[in-house]
């Protein structure tokens, strides 16, 4: 009876059951620790998670190419060659962004956060602005409109025609 339970507490066997909780615990930690700072990172969320607060700039930009973008590629029967979605979906190639129709459709054509950058930590707490491009400069219009495919293109008057006719008047 002395050799029963209170044994294993005791001896090796205990010191063994102890190191293994310690390991266990380590790794524990790093594991959440690990999963803490991949929630840091802002996801896309498709343009459907900015219309509650923008409703107005929604309904404007809902109006414009950009978000019939992926209907045009449908209709030359492109839309599923990478070469043509790159331009023509939301985060392509990007983490979080566009993969195909089945996974990802929440992100084709072009939306918000293709200007505007992956936008679920600013959904979550409006006060968070990380990771979200409060105004596109040129350079990120140009990934797309790039001087071969668009040799016109002229930022300060585009920029303009975004939001389509939003209140605050076709901005
Ligand atoms: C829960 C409400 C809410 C949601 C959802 C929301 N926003 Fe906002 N957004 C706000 C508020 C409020 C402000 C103004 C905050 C401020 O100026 O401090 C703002 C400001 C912005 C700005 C201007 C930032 C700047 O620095 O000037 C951009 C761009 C923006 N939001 C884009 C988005 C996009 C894109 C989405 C969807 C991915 C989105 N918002 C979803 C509430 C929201
Ligand atoms: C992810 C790629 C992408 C980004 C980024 C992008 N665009 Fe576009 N844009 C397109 C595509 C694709 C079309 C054509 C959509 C269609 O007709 O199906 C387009 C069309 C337009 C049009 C309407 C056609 C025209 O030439 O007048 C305007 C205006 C425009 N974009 C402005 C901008 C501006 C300004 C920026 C940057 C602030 C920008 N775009 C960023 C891909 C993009
Ligand atoms: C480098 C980015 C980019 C790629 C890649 C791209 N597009 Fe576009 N596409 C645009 C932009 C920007 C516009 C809007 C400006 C313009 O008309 O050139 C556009 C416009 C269009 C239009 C509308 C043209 C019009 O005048 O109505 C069609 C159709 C189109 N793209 C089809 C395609 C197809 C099909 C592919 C693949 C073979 C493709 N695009 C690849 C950026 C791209
Ligand atoms: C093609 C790129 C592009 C797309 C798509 C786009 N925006 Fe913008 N957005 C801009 C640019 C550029 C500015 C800065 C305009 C300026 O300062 O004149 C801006 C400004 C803003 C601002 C701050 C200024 C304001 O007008 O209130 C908010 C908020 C915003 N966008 C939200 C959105 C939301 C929500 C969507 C989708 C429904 C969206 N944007 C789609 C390029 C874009």
């Amino acid at each position: 009876m002395e050799r029963g339970w209170g044994r294993i507490g005791g001896g090796q066997g205990g010191r063994l059951v102890g190191i293994v909780m310690i390991v266990g615990l380590l790794l524990g930690m790093v594991a959440i620790k690990g999963v803490g700072a991949q929630s840091e990172q802002p996801q896309y969320t498709g343009a459907e998670g900015c219309k509650s607060c923008h409703e107005e700039i929604y309904k404007g930009w809902k109006g414009t190419r950009h978000a019939r973008a992926y209907e045009t590629l449908k209709k030359k029967s492109q839309e599923a060659l990478p070469a043509c979605q790159r331009c023509h979906v939301t985060g392509y190639d990007r983490a979080g962004g566009y993969i195909d129709q089945e996974l990802t459709p929440d992100l084709a054509a072009v939306q918000c956060e293709s200007c505007h950058g992956a936008g679920s930590l600013h959904v979550n707490d409006p006060a968070n602005k990380k990771g979200l491009i409060g105004k596109p400069g040129e350079g990120v219009c140009r990934e797309c409109h790039t001087k071969g495919q668009d040799p016109k293109f002229d930022y300060q008057h585009k920029i303009r025609l975004v939001h389509g006719q939003s209140a605050k008047g076709g901005k």
